[in-house]
């Protein structure tokens, strides 16, 4: 390897990797278990970790809760206005980044503090960037909102903008297996970062059976068996926004890919059994699709049954489960009934369970006569939940 691609391998880059907020520590425990050596810290909605680009490449390919990675690629010290921004930005060398035959597209966020035109600013960013090609190559790259080759996202704060790629290109949380969706589904990620919260331990969930008694599209059960099996969830995306990227090392990031693939043919069938139930035939039958385009469908097992009816599918185990809430479906009236029944229902059928709910409506989760063991705020999309942890009692 020559002394160049060597010294960029070592070099050390900020990443700011983005997820449900709620989730930032969970996140931080799952990046320090991926890559031991890497320097983290909590941010608000994601975390900054610092390190090489392997972290980067691994991080796409691994981590099931963040939502994107972003890579630091430039930060002006002094943007106080969008004049100053352009001016920053016009020095700055952009054609070391992505070529002219690449397209490009830029977002722009800002602090509380801050107040801004995102739009405006991102022109102005897009101005400066543009300006710097023809300069160069007296030709500019095009733009492309829906289909960009790179992606930057800028931030203001403190009258100080930070551009970052897109490293991830893409929100992770599409892991490209779930074609099909029912009315209410829940991001990948959300899913994933649940799954960690009912057990933070890390000692429950590798020996014990799952079952999601509201399955819906079957994003739980997925989810929990592709967690078990090891399956690294970035391996069914078609894209990464670092592919554009002039700095990407391809032959780093084959290695890494090449690894969990030869891992992926080698699964074995697992112990414990992954169920999920739906009381809508159409949305098992999305289940089942969805598990056998993730490529697990006999690792996991859906079928038709009514959540208040149906006994423990097998003795001790792990619910996590999402019920319906008001905002998408339902009405508030049912939905009450349905809280209470389900808690009875849960105390009486299944003891040695540990269970995890997680819902938009407070008010629904006090009907359940069960006292927590633990309580989390965390961000279905836009919506704030609460997700309680309960252990049912022998
Ligand atoms: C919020 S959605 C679950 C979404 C799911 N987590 C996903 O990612 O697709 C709630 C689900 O509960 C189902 N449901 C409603 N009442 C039920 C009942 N009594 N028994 C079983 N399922 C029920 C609905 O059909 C719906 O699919």
């Amino acid at each position: 390897m020559s002394v160049v691609l060597r010294k960029k391998r070592e070099e050390k880059i900020h990443f700011f990797v983005s997820c449900p907020r709620g989730l930032e520590s969970l996140l931080i425990k799952e990046v320090r278990s991926l890559a031991p050596d890497c320097e983290c810290r909590e941010g608000v909605g994601g975390i900054h970790a610092q390190g090489t680009l392997d972290l980067g490449y691994q991080l796409c390919l691994d981590s099931r809760v963040a939502s994107r990675v972003l890579m630091e690629v430039a930060k002006f010290e002094r943007t106080r206005n969008d004049m100053e921004l352009y001016q920053a930005a016009k020095v700055f060398d952009w054609t070391r980044l992505f070529n002219l035959s690449a397209t490009f597209a830029i977002y722009f966020t800002h602090a509380p503090s801050d107040r801004i035109d995102d739009q405006y600013w991102a022109l102005k960013l897009k101005d400066a960037i543009a300006d710097q090609f023809r300069s160069k190559f007296a030709e500019r790259p095009d733009v492309n909102r829906q289909e960009p080759d790179v992606t930057f996202r800028a931030h203001l704060e403190k009258g100080a903008t930070t551009v970052y790629l897109d490293f991830s290109g893409g929100a992770l949380h599409e892991r490209g297996y779930r074609r099909e969706t029912g009315l209410a589904p829940m991001k990948e990620n959300l899913a994933a970062g649940l799954l960690g919260l009912v057990d933070p331990a890390g000692t429950v969930m590798p020996r014990s059976s799952f079952y999601d008694p509201f399955c819906g599209s079957g994003t739980l059960v997925i989810e929990a068996a592709l967690k078990r099996l090891g399956v690294a969830p970035g391996l069914s995306r078609i894209q990464f926004g670092f592919e554009a990227w002039r700095g990407h090392i391809a032959d780093l990031y084959l290695k890494l890919r090449n690894q969990r693939e030869l891992f992926l043919e080698s699964l074995k069938p697992l112990p414990e059994k992954f169920w999920g139930t739906d009381v809508d035939p159409q949305q098992v039958e999305r289940a089942k699709a969805n598990a056998h385009s993730a490529g697990i469908a006999h690792h996991v097992h859906f079928e038709v049954a009514d959540a208040l009816k149906s006994k423990a599918p097998f003795k001790g185990g792990v619910i996590v489960t999402n019920p319906p809430y008001g905002e998408r479906l339902g009405d508030s009236q049912d939905l009450t009934q349905l809280y209470k029944d389900l808690g009875h229902h849960l105390k009486n059928h299944f003891g040695g369970y540990t269970v995890g709910l997680i819902s938009s409506d407070k008010n629904l989760l006090k009907m359940i006569p069960l006292k927590p063991m633990a309580q989390h705020r965390v961000f279905n999309g836009k919506l704030e939940s609460q997700f309680l942890v309960f252990y049912i009692n022998k």
